[in-house]
């Protein structure tokens, strides 16, 4: 298999400043994918810093315990789902944390490497999970089963894509699917992009396809909800994302969960009693300055939100 290099860890000095990691503090990274991030927390957090790092990729999480191995017991690596953050950190004997990181999404490994199915640069098997072992569906299911008004409801929720109903067609017409690259020319068949731009034709349906098969915006709305349930007054929360639908439920939920009441507001009284669970620390987002998209384009769209329990 080829050795790729490890996945260049977004927006790193900005999520590490933000969760405002103290020496001895207790993180949770919910996506430790390579170990990126967690290196850094554990460097500023020594020496007595523990990071509890989950991935639901085992492929992932081997390569970071692999690379993490110089902090001991410092690192402990859980391979799983971060919606069930709330267990598995229980589970090892830690009440409450003081930081807790999503990045959401896939690494570059994932894309680059063998074996997933996740892109389009290279033909195989149409995959897409993240834990081969742990989930039944792939993608290759979806595109053979579903019917055309489910697909093209699913790019269009799911991947934004204006032309779903076409994709949705031409899939159905194209039946079996059974490879990446398969499903990439059924997709430009139908969908053409304006000259002068870059990226692929089946960018939106791949992005849709993928969030189906790990029920991504699920386990988005359930690992913020364990992250609120695990931190300790005054500990932070980061998430970064990469695309707007992620980012869209990131700034719903910490916005309603900064608010008091969340009534109806043509309910003349507060029925819901909601307490506010955080306070949002940055009111404007924090993107990647220049030099870091220059350095690492497939950074250009992330935008990360802070917030801290109370
Ligand atoms: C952008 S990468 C994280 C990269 C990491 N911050 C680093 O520096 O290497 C996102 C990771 O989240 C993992 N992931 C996606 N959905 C997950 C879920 N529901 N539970 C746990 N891990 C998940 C992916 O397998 C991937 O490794």
């Amino acid at each position: 298999m080829e050795e790729l290099a490890f996945h260049q860890p977004v927006l790193l000095r900005e999520a590490v400043e933000h969760l405002a990691v103290r020496p001895g503090g207790v993180c949770v990274d919910a996506t430790v994918g390579e170990g990126g991030h967690t290196s850094s927390v554990l460097q500023a957090s020594a020496p007595l810093g523990v990071v509890l790092g989950v991935d639901r990729d085992p492929r992932s999480l081997l390569r970071a315990q692999e690379r993490l191995k110089e902090f001991g017991d410092r690192f402990i690596g859980i391979q799983g789902n971060y919606a069930d953050a709330v267990q598995m950190v229980r589970s090892r004997g830690f009440n409450k944390v003081d930081g807790f990181l999503l990045d959401l999404g896939f690494s570059s490994r994932q894309v680059d490497a063998e074996g997933y199915g996740f892109s389009f640069q290279r033909d195989e098997p149409l995959d897409m999970r993240y834990d081969p072992m742990g989930q039944s569906m792939t993608a290759a299911d979806i595109v053979n089963s579903h019917s055309e008004e489910e697909l093209a409801r699913l790019f269009f929720d799911y991947g934004e894509e204006p032309r779903a109903r076409a994709a949705a067609r031409a899939i159905v017409l194209g039946r079996p699917i059974n490879t990446t690259g398969e499903l990439a020319a059924l997709v430009a068949q139908v969908i053409h992009l304006g000259r002068g731009r870059r990226v692929n034709p089946a960018t939106r349906v791949f992005q849709a396809l993928r969030i189906a098969v790990n029920d991504e915006l699920t386990n988005v709305g359930s690992g913020l909800a364990a992250a609120i349930e695990l931190l300790n007054e005054g500990g932070r929360l980061a998430v970064i994302s990469y695309h707007s639908l992620e980012d869209r439920l990131v700034k719903n939920t910490l916005v309603d969960e900064a608010t008091g009441c969340i009534c109806p507001l043509e309910l003349p009284v507060c029925v819901c009693e909601h307490q506010p669970t955080l306070r949002i620390i940055n009111r404007r987002i924090i993107r990647p300055a220049v030099e870091e998209v220059a350095a690492n384009p497939r950074s250009r769209s992330a935008r990360m939100r802070v917030a801290e329990r109370i």
